[in-house]
């Protein structure tokens, strides 16, 4: 079933930081939001959160680092019951294995630290746990910059290749232009709190119409940047 959400909007101090928006994700939709840095990328992604989750979708988020999503002083296997028991699910070993094995985490010790893991690890451990409940939606704020260019094309083919077989859709809040072409079919352009390109990813890529999407894409590849 497509998941429409209508007037998502924040104001902060009071300054409007997102202005009206509307958005409809259909199952297993690949959709890549990308924009200069303030826009309100971030701000969108978590009022999408919140209005899906008022709908009563399963949502499920990532965030840009590992450091946000577990606690430096709690093992992981902790994190995993945690994340298991915040969505009232029972221990599924199951379940666990066969998500640790399509993220390739197998053979993490689960009674280690975070800091026990490689920065990789931890990435796609928090993946993992965000996949625990079969989301309809997953929103993934620049899920792999952290990460070297190798463990994140990595991180996201594995994702990918989970992915493929369900219903499950993806909002990729990233920077990554490069990124965004390989993995999301629709790619929305943000400006000052506005959408304002949507459209198929190779169009907004290969003709972009808006100032900033040209600005963006004219900027997509260090090799031919002028400085
Ligand atoms: N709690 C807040 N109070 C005041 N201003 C805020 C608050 N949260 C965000 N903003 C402002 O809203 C704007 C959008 O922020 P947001 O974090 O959504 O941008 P973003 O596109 O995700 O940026 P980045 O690419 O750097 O992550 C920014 O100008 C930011 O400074
Ligand atoms: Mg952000």
């Amino acid at each position: 079933m497509t998941l429409s959400v209508c007037g998502l909007s924040a104001v902060r101090s009071g300054r409007t930081i997102l202005f009206p928006t509307d958005i409809s994700i259909e199952p297993g939709a690949r959709i890549g939001l990308v924009g200069a840095s303030g826009s309100g990328k971030s701000t969108l992604g978590h009022a999408l959160i919140d209005a899906l989750q008022d709908q009563g979708a399963r949502v499920a988020h990532v965030p840009q680092s590992p450091d946000e999503a577990l606690d430096p002083l709690r093992r992981m296997a902790f994190h995993w019951r945690e994340a298991e028991q915040a969505l009232g699910l029972p221990h599924d070993a199951a379940r666990q294995h066969a998500l640790f094995r399509a993220l390739k985490i197998e053979k993490g010790d689960l009674r280690k630290r975070p800091w026990g893991w490689s920065r990789g690890m931890q990435q796609r451990f928090v993946i993992a746990m965000a996949l625990v409940g079969s989301p309809d939606v997953l929103v993934m704020d620049e899920p792999t910059s952290a990460l070297d260019p190798v463990v994140a094309a990595r991180t996201m083919a594995l994702l990918e290749e989970y992915l493929s077989t369900r219903q499950t859709a993806m909002v990729l809040i990233t920077h990554d232009l490069g990124l965004a072409a390989q993995r999301v079919a629709r790619l929305m352009v943000m400006d000052a709190g506005r959408i304002v390109e949507d459209g198929p990813t190779s169009d907004v890529l290969t003709a972009p119409q808006s100032a900033v999407a040209k600005s963006l894409c004219m900027h997509r590849n260090w090799l031919e940047l002028p400085c």
